[in-house]
């Protein structure tokens, strides 16, 4: 008897991207990445974050922020949290926010309490990876929801959900109107399927105008959140820590509920420490701090577009985000992302991610991310510059 033969059936779905190898080499010197996800953490507020812990850990602070709390989460935090969602124009009170240990855990969740096996989720062609592992456990149908090119789903069967990433998308960086945001909710109603709000990158918008939550839309029509199908999930990990992984969903009531039901049994609750720190920092430097993000990032995206513009071989194509950490291209059909990685990484010290891994079905082989949140416009414009040359002598 081998252990790993009595896995459950739903373990032999999960599997290790293959890119994860090729990605292990990003800590070689002089490699310059666009293949990160991540925050630099030059822009983390530190001294916010080192002032509140101090506050949090003091007599009369420690005594509560060390213990166990409750499953809903820092009433504190859900209220500013609430505020938050209502400068969205979603009309939320605290007791419709649960906070989550990210919002990853929120889309684990979501995964457990929506999906039985064989159940259609719609998910965008490509979409964030993680959803993809998040929902997979659940044994789910992957269906195709095509936002970039925004055509509708053709389902009838039983499809949950719908799960989009309508702000500056991850992987494509793109945005969806506030048209297309209706239309989804159409669709969805038309299905009878719950849509899945991923707003992880709302806040960092760099350019054009904000369009409204697609929670904030239906809320709008139905006079308020009960009777929503739109579940939204935020995340403070792009905006103020990703490793203290404070995130939260802000739904109807009914669904908060069974959240927190799930949340106990899965952990409780979410750090206790860790939800008074982004409170504090939150109440503090939220509104101070997001504008510097904005105002760092934006200058990345902008030196991006420029270099893609100057060095990009014809036949090459991408995405024109307005916010976001990401840029997706379109290489000429017959191109391969991940030979193409192979080769950027050996003879020209520069790394990104194949797009393949962010299709259900592995398809987008000729697709590449570019995260231009970590490196500096400097690497940037350098690397943009080796990444045309390699692509213009294929
Ligand atoms: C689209 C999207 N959703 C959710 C997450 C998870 O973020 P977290 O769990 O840190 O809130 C990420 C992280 O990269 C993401 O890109």
């Amino acid at each position: 008897m081998k252990l790993t033969d009595m896995f459950a059936q739903r373990a032999g779905r999960m599997k290790a991207s293959e890119i994860r190898e090729l990605l292990k080499l990003l800590d070689r010197p002089g490699v310059i990445s666009f293949a990160g996800g991540i925050p630099d953490p030059e822009l983390f507020p530190a001294e916010a974050f080192r002032e509140a812990s101090a506050r949090a850990l003091g007599e009369g602070q420690y005594e509560k922020n060390l213990q166990y709390s409750a499953s809903e989460g820092h009433a504190g935090l859900r209220e500013w949290i609430a505020e938050h969602m209502r400068g969205l124009a979603v009309p939320a009170t605290a007791d419709d926010i649960l906070i989550t240990s990210g919002s990853q855990q929120a889309l684990d969740y979501l995964g457990k309490l929506m999906l039985d096996a064989g159940d259609g989720a719609l998910v965008g062609w490509p979409t964030y990876l993680g959803a993809l592992g998040a929902f997979n456990a659940y044994e789910p149908e992957f269906q195709r929801l095509d936002v970039l090119r925004n055509t509708a789903p053709e389902q009838t069967g039983a499809t949950k959900f719908a799960y989009v990433t309508p702000d500056f998308a991850n992987p494509t960086g793109v945005t969806m109107t506030r048209a297309e945001r209706l239309a989804l909710l159409e669709q969805a109603e038309a299905l009878g399927a719950a849509v899945i709000e991923d707003a992880a990158y709302q806040a960092l918008r760099y350019a054009g105008e904000d369009v409204a939550p697609i929670l904030a839309l239906e809320a709008a029509r139905n006079g308020g959140l009960e009777g929503c199908r739109t579940i939204y999930c935020g995340s403070f990990s792009k905006t103020l820590s990703p490793g203290l992984r404070v995130g939260w969903v802000c739904a109807s009531r009914g669904v908060i509920d069974k959240l927190v039901l799930l949340k106990q049994a899965g952990d409780l609750h979410s750090a206790t420490l860790n939800q008074a720190l982004v409170a504090d920092v939150a109440e503090r430097e939220f509104a101070t701090h997001v504008p510097k993000l904005r105002a760092a990032y934006g200058k990345r995206l902008a030196a991006m577009l420029t270099a893609l513009e100057r060095h990009m071989p014809e036949g090459v194509s991408w995405t024109k985000p307005e916010g976001g950490m990401f840029v997706w291209v379109t290489l000429p059909e017959r191109a391969n992302g991940a030979a193409l990685l192979e080769r950027a990484l050996a003879e020209h010290n520069i790394a990104f991610v194949p797009g393949a891994a962010f299709f259900a079905d592995g398809s987008g082989q000729n697709t590449i991310r570019l995260n231009f949140s970590m490196p500096s416009e400097i690497q940037i414009e350098e690397g943009i510059s080796r990444l045309g040359k390699l692509l213009a002598s294929l």
